[in-house]
């Protein structure tokens, strides 16, 4: 009798507390772990996201930089600090889905370590060649790769990274192995691309729009059934018989487990409302993202797609990497 008073008191100790907390958050500066470089995808819908927070909860979010493992290494740091809204990460397909399928003794548990709080954007991505690389379409590409297979280098964000997941999609279905270059984000690939260093990478097509635009790096497929209105003269994998090489990685944002449901509440509501305004929406389809329908909004719908994305894309990529 006595216990299970004492153990109701403490219960509703718990939530009063974590009411008060909620109350009050956030009382102070809240940081937003980008698991990549700056100047990529994974930092620029970071700093997206850490705004909205900013504006809507009258606090500042600042984004701090942990690249490396893939974006495991940030997204570990995220899930081993404490649960109090202090700490967000701005993770995405490879940290919180398919981090398991390249890293089996992974440190954290994508699905039971975190708690979503909601779906930022979705990009499809691109391959993207180095100018002077000699194919000017993917059947060029397909043809080129596979006679010189042993001297072709791709960069990526790491073991685990999306840009890495796409472009093990493309080297399988094509059935080649390039040396596969790690960088800490696919920002610092471009520089290698500019500079000579890497012949091709597939990112989310943020990434090196404003080169390809420029002229200094070429595209040569968008890895997705429709064309992007950024590219409209880039025809996609599906137009160019490669189906297999379909990736539009998601970015959200994540808790650590155990955050209190009104923190968790409160950062929904205000990425909810955030992705509502006409100039987050404008910014979001000047980089390559379409609206995120409000019934895709939301910790719910992120739980939802965190699992079915895991479930449709980790036997592909298990299978790819075995290839
Ligand atoms: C980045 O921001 O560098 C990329 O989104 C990381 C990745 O390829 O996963």
């Amino acid at each position: 009798m006595v216990v299970k008073f004492l153990a109701a008191t403490a219960l509703a100790l718990v939530a009063v507390t974590n009411g008060a907390w909620a109350e009050d958050y956030p009382a102070r500066t809240v940081t937003v772990i980008v698991p990549f470089a700056a100047g990529g995808p994974a930092d620029i819908t970071g700093r997206l996201v850490a705004d909205i927070f900013s504006r809507h909860l009258g606090q500042k979010f600042v984004v701090e930089n942990v690249g490396g493992a893939g974006g495991t290494t940030g997204a570990l740091r995220a899930a081993k600090s404490p649960a109090d809204g202090y700490t967000l990460l701005s993770g995405h397909l490879g940290t919180n889905a398919l981090a398991p399928a390249f890293y089996p003794n992974l440190a954290y548990d994508p699905q039971k370590d975190f708690v979503p709080i909601g779906l930022s954007a979705e990009y499809p991505e691109v391959l993207v060649v180095r100018k002077d690389f000699p194919a000017a379409t993917l059947k060029e590409f397909i043809a080129y790769a596979k006679a010189n297979t042993d001297k072709l280098n791709a960069g990526h964000a790491g073991v685990g990274s999306v840009s890495y997941s796409g472009c093990l999609l493309l080297n399988a279905a094509i059935g080649i192995k390039p040396t596969m270059v790690p960088f800490t984000g696919t920002a610092p690939v471009i520089n290698a691309m500019l500079a000579g260093q890497i012949d091709y990478e597939c990112d989310p097509v943020l990434g090196p729009l404003g080169q390809i635009r420029a002229g200094n790096l070429k595209a040569l497929a968008v890895a997705a059934k429709k064309r992007s209105p950024l590219l409209p003269d880039v025809p996609t994998s599906h137009e160019q018989g490669l189906p297999q090489f379909d990736i539009a990685p998601f970015y959200a944002i994540f808790a650590p487990a155990g955050t209190p449901q009104p923190i968790v509440d409160k950062l929904a509501e205000a990425l909810n409302k955030g992705l509502s305004e006409e100039a987050v929406q404008k910014r979001l389809s000047e980089l390559g993202a379409e609206v995120i329908e409000p019934g895709r909004r939301g910790p719910k719908a992120l739980g939802e797609l965190v699992k079915s994305e895991a479930d449709r894309l980790l036997p592909i990529l298990k299978a790819a990497s075995a290839k």
